[in-house]
């Protein structure tokens, strides 16, 4: 791992959060992620389930958590299921965690190998009624995928028909979208790194580099600060490519005149930061970009405003989407007849700005969290309103990540990542 040790508190208060919640004589069991094969002996790098990391800190493959708060010994309350190490795996594929170092790691003071799993499982079961299943229930999700999760709910289905199921992933809801301050830390440490990018990347965007350039500028700065690297795959989008929300391609070249719209953040200790810069290729904004830059960021400055304890998210970007209105009408992209004339399911401010204003953030770039009861404070949210305008050739997003606290006063993790037209251009030339 290239972060630094997490103090093993921060598990142990989320694993008593997530006890808290079950019901009697229940077991809840949390898988690793799978390494994923590309082909032949080829994999993909092994990036953890963020559900049994959040749960225990265990940052390895083949990894299992066990909760059993009413289990007869207590011993067996909290378990973690590690894949047993030795010297020739220690030569071949570096040390894993010992079970030591497991219960350093995770506070867990039980820690068997892996290969026991079935045996004690079985064991704790005959004391159990209700199994709890780590089901997908994010709302952006759309797996193929069978997971490890996957495959032991089938398992465990088969062989214990007579047990009752109940769900987790309610409960992860409710808990992973409060952050702890160690969690906001650590998230103000992603973008920090993120940060130290765009700086790097200041310097070095002029007329005729490549977009893969200024991606690799990005990936040099992250990892060179203990980062795994990009928290998502990143969007480095010239001209026009603005204008395609999911461009990834990052391979073409950029023109004087362009102005680039970069969704890049980095992950620390498997924690995202999600943030977008536009900046202008030849280091100065022309006066109708500055126009609509300014609109821009003064969307995301009024919708931040917005994110205190008590806001309803859906609410919150009807509001948005009023004051975006009002400001495509001073800028003459919208007139009054096409408000007059809009379809309510699809208001008229969506030809320009057609995606969502903010995402839980954690963990997960898009991350856990319950969106339809009020905001709650330490909640950490993106704010990220945009302005496309193909017939123009540029399109324009501002991201930043904003926790929501108890005073009202909504507090930027991005507050000292440059945003304004004035500091970019200085720092640009
Ligand atoms: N970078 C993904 C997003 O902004 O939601
Ligand atoms: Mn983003
Ligand atoms: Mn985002």
């Amino acid at each position: 791992m290239k972060y630094h040790p997490i103090d093993k508190q921060l598990f142990i208060k989320n694993r008593n959060k997530f006890m808290a919640q079950m019901q009697p004589k229940s077991i809840a069991v949390f898988n690793s992620n799978d390494i994923y094969p590309v082909s032949a002996d080829s994999t993909m790098p092994f990036n953890q389930h963020r559900d049994i990391f959040y749960l225990s800190g265990a940052d390895q493959e083949e990894t299992i958590l066990l909760l059993f708060p009413d289990a007869m010994e207590e011993k067996h309350r909290e378990i973690l299921f590690v894949r047993e190490t030795n010297e020739h795996i220690a030569i071949w594929e570096g040390a894993k965690l010992t079970k030591e170092q497991a219960t350093q790691v995770s506070g867990i003071a039980t820690v068997y190998w892996l290969s026991d799993f079935d045996k004690v499982f079985f064991d704790l079961m005959t004391e159990a009624e209700t199994i709890y299943f780590n089901t997908n229930e994010h709302y952006r999700q759309a797996v193929e995928t069978e997971t490890r999760e996957d495959r032991f709910i089938a398992k465990c289905k088969k062989e214990f028909p007579a047990h009752s199921w109940a769900k987790s992933n309610p409960i992860l809801q409710n808990i992973r979208g409060v952050k702890e301050a160690e969690e906001i830390q650590l998230m103000q440490q992603a973008c920090d790194i993120t940060e130290k990018g765009f700086r790097r990347i200041l310097g070095f965007t002029k007329p005729g580099v490549w977009e893969y350039e200024m991606e690799a500028e990005y990936l040099h700065e992250f990892i060179r600060n203990r980062s795994k690297g990009f928290a998502y795959t990143p969007i480095i989008a010239s001209g026009n490519n603005a204008n395609v929300l999911h461009y990834v391609e990052n391979n073409q070249q950029v023109r004087d005149g362009d102005l680039i719209l970069m969704d890049v953040g980095a992950e620390y200790a498997n924690y995202s930061s999600d943030m977008t810069r536009t900046i202008p290729a030849n280091g100065k904004f022309t006066s109708r970009q500055k126009e609509v830059y300014n609109t821009v960021l003064r969307v995301k400055n009024e919708a931040t405003k917005m994110l205190v304890p008590g806001t309803i998210w859906a609410e919150y970007h009807k509001e948005v989407g009023k004051i975006m209105t009002s400001e495509l009408l001073s800028l003459g992209l919208l007139d009054k007849a096409d408000v007059q004339n809009e379809d309510k399911n699809w208001p008229a401010y969506k030809k320009y700005f057609m995606h969502g204003t903010s995402h839980h953030i954690g963990l997960d770039t898009h991350d856990y969290g319950e969106l339809k009861t009020p905001m709650k404070a330490n909640m950490v949210f993106t704010v990220e309103p945009g302005i496309y305008i193909p017939a123009e050739g540029f399109g324009i997003r501002i991201e930043d990540d904003v926790v929501i606290q108890e005073n009202g006063v909504p507090f930027n993790l991005m507050r000292n990542i440059p945003v304004e037209v004035e500091e970019i251009e200085e720092l640009m030339n």
